[in-house]
């Protein structure tokens, strides 16, 4: 699976935590964090991330589309976002074919997540 090849639970939550740092950075879209508790959301998206990819544990969380509703968040950011994952795989050392179908994987949640 991806999850396998990309080494992990403990390599996905590396990530993560990678991804959001790079969100936090970015004026554009850091704005739509404010007052989340970024450790929890690392952990939870880390979670996502391992189902989506072929982990053995079940998304237990909520699901995508209600929690990002109210958002408005544009294909346009989500496409800012996308290349913060992009970035953050390919600063780990990812291999640039498994970023790729990393990526293709995240892509999976934009239907769900853009609303504006
Ligand atoms: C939750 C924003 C894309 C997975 C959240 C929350 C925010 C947010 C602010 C916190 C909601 C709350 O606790 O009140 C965004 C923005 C995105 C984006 C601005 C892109 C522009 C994604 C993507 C994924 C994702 C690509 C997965 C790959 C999650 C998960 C949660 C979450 C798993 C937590 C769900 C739960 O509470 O069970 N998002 N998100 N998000 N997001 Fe996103």
């Amino acid at each position: 699976t991806l999850f396998e090849q990309l080494g992990g639970e403990a390599a996905v939550t590396a990530v993560t935590t990678q991804f959001y740092a790079n969100i936090q950075a970015d004026a554009t879209v850091s704005n739509f964090f404010n007052g989340i508790n970024m450790a929890d959301q690392t952990n939870k998206t880390a979670s996502f991330l391992c189902a989506a990819l072929g982990g053995p544990k079940a998304w237990g969380g909520r699901n995508l589309k209600e929690v990002h509703a109210n958002m408005g968040i544009t294909n346009d950011q989500f496409t800012t976002v996308i290349g913060h994952l992009r970035s953050a795989l390919t600063s780990a050392g990812v291999a640039a074919d498994l970023v790729e179908q990393t990526v293709a994987v995240a892509e999976t949640v934009r239907g769900d997540v853009v609303t504006a």
